[in-house]
Parts: structure tokens; C-alpha cells; sequence
């Protein structure tokens, strides 16, 4: 069969030139070899959600496919995702209510559920990098990142405390330390603490343009902050109407020291991926958050679209705008499709 009969009503040779881009697309063997971008287990982090117990999982209702793991368990699927050849895992604790309090001092307990995770995985599968938030929120009682005075998070006080966080998921063999707490000058005290208790190699991983926003819901399900958490995030966490200000945010974290940065949410920030990967050339990561998932998720499970597909396409948009990899709940889902 010939692809590109001449119609003889509508003979396009002229207008067209000779030029034709479905010749590229005919076959498969061709569109892999044109391909431009290639996703690879390489790009993808894993966020695993952590809760007490032995032995014990419980599925995360707003996200179909994602469990809440105790320490056992999330040592087991650490090794899963080494054997994949996943790079990295984050990981996020669900923490008991009544170890909540107004400052989040729970953070600061070195037996907390982080730093035992930390410690068994990295025992258990020593070549996996495992990536620490810094926040206060999985450990305050109001649910903010920070320490709240009336309606207000202190700046430099959260700081001090969110110092004390990073050092303490150091101390405990975090490979990563990654603030999310967008608060200012936070990288520069970190690092500067960091460095000061011995822990040169510790890289960080800023939230450098983390934008105020409504795909984070199913997450604070996970955690255990929806209900909990009052007002939002607005005084801290970026308008989504800015990309200049990304721009600069992204700048100081570079400044103070950070080693890798991110943009977060994913896909509705695809600009500002680019825009940061083109103005500062740093290994750029960006966080498929857990609203983006759950949207895939439930979509498939109503039959509107196939799952696998948008997984794919959605991470390949990632790769395309600029991101060096991405953090993703898709990751033990994808990473059996892709190359090595
Ligand atoms: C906490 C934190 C959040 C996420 C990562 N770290 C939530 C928030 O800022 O409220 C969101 C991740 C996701 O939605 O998947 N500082």
C-alpha cells in the first residue's frame, strides 16, 4: 500500500514542496529513532508514605494504587525499587495526632518514623538515595509548615527549627535533604549547619518555586493534615499567577547552596520548568504532586482514559520541558515500562 497516493484532484507536490513529516512517523523502528526526549528509570523519584507499626499498610483512599507503609514494609519496597533501578526514593511520614504539637517538636526526636525509615532502608539497600522533606506540617497540630503566632508563620523562627529538622534527618543517614516549607533564607541556615556539623556531602534538594496550590489535597489525606490544617498556605507557598518570581526564588535557593532545585506542582507548571532549566542550566526536578495522580488515577478507574498512557505521556511533557527527573507516585508503576 502505497501511504501517500497523489490524489489527482488534490495534488499538494506543489505546495508541499516534497516535504512530508509522516514520513518520520511510518514506523516504529523510525519514531523511536526520531524520538528527541527518552524517559528513563534514571529521572524517576519515588514519595513513599510512612506510619507506625509492624507489618502493617493502609491504602491512601484519595489515591488509588499509593499505601501508607510501616518501616518494615517501606524497607521491602525500597528494595523493590533498587532492583527497578530507581535512583531515589522521598519519603513522608503519617504521624501519630498525639505526637503533634504547635511547634512540630516531633521532628526533632531522632527515633521519630523518618529517621528509623532512613536508617533501616539505608542498612537494608545502601545504593538508594533517599530524599528527607523539611517541614514542619507532618508534625504540627494547625498542619503549617512553619510555627504559627495567631494567623501568622514566623519567618526566622521556623527557620531555626526547620535547621534542627535537616540536621536531625542527617544525623540519621539522609543522603537528601530537601525543604519544602518555602520559607525564606531556609537553604542558606541548612546548608550553613550542614557543613558546620561535619555534613559536607549532604546534598539539598530545594522547593525552590512551590506554588500555593489545590493539587496537594490528596496528599495532606495521607498525612493526616486536611482536616487539621487551618487556612492555607498563601502567606508562603507562591500565587500561581508568577513565573518572575519563580525565577528569583529559584536564584537565592542557588545562591544559598542548594544543589539541586524543583518546581512543584507538575504538569500545570510546565512553563516554569522551562523557564528555570533555561535560565540557571541546574539539574532541575520537578513534582508530580498527588492531585495530578489522582486525577490519572480516577479517570482510568471510571474507563475515561487508559491509565497507562497518560502515566507516560504525562512524565515524557516532563522530560520535554526541561526537568532532569521527577517526583512521582507513578514511579513503581512505570519503571517496569521503561529502559534501564
Ligand atoms: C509539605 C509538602 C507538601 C507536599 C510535599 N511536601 C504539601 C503541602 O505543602 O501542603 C505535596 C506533595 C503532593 O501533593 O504530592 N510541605
Amino acid at each position: 500500500m502505497t501511504a501517500h497516493t497523489p490524489s489527482p484532484k488534490f495534488d499538494l507536490k506543489g505546495v508541499l514542496g516534497g516535504v512530508r513529516p509522516r514520513r518520520n512517523r511510518r514506523a516504529d523502528w523510525s519514531r523511536r529513532l526520531v524520538r528527541e526526549v527518552v524517559l528513563t528509570v534514571d529521572d524517576l523519584i519515588w514519595p513513599i508514605f510512612l506510619i507506625d507499626g509492624d507489618n502493617y499498610r493502609e491504602d491512601v483512599s484519595s489515591m488509588p494504587g499509593v499505601e501508607r507503609l510501616s518501616v518494615d514494609l517501606a524497607v521491602r519496597e525500597a528494595e523493590r525499587a533498587a532492583g527497578l533501578g530507581i535512583p531515589a526514593i522521598a519519603l513522608f511520614p503519617f504521624t501519630e495526632p498525639a505526637l503533634r504539637d504547635p511547634t512540630g517538636s516531633e521532628s526533632l526526636n531522632a527515633d521519630n518514623l523518618v529517621c528509623r525509615a532512613v536508617r533501616a532502608i539505608k542498612k537494608a539497600v545502601p545504593e538508594i538515595g533517599i530524599i528527607c522533606d523539611v517541614a514542619l506540617d507532618p508534625y504540627t497540630s494547625h498542619g503549617h509548615d512553619g510555627v504559627l503566632s495567631g494567623e501568622t508563620i514566623l519567618n526566622d523562627e521556623s527557620v531555626a527549627l526547620l535547621v534542627r529538622q535537616a540536621l536531625n534527618q542527617a544525623a540519621a543517614g539522609a543522603d537528601v535533604i530537601a525543604p519544602s516549607d518555602m520559607m525564606d533564607g531556609r537553604v542558606g541556615a541548612i546548608r550553613e549547619a550542614l557543613d558546620h556539623a561535619g555534613f559536607l556531602d549532604t546534598q539539598i534538594m530545594a522547593y525552590s518555586a512551590k506554588y500555593a496550590s489545590a493539587f496537594y489535597g490528596p496528599f495532606r489525606d495521607a498525612i493526616g493534615t486536611s482536616k487539621t490544617l487551618i487556612g492555607d498556605k498563601r502567606t508562603y507557598q507562591m500565587d500561581y499567577g508568577n513565573t518572575d518570581e519563580a525565577l528569583r526564588e529559584v536564584e537565592l535557593d542557588i545562591a544559598e547552596g542548594a544543589d539541586m532545585v524543583m518546581v512543584k506542582p507538575g504538569l500545570p507548571y510546565l512553563d516554569v520548568v522551562r523557564r528555570v532549566k533555561d535560565a540557571f542550566s541546574m539539574p532541575t526536578f520537578v513534582y508530580q504532586v498527588s492531585g495530578e495522580y489522582a486525577m490519572i488515577r480516577a479517570a482510568e478507574r471510571n474507563g475515561w482514559i487508559d491509565g497507562e498512557r497518560a502515566m507516560l505521556e504525562s512524565l515524557y511533557a516532563f522530560k520535554r520541558a526541561g526537568a532532569d527527573g521527577v517526583l512521582t507516585y507513578f514511579a513503581p508503576f512505570v519503571a517496569p515500562l521503561l529502559k534501564r
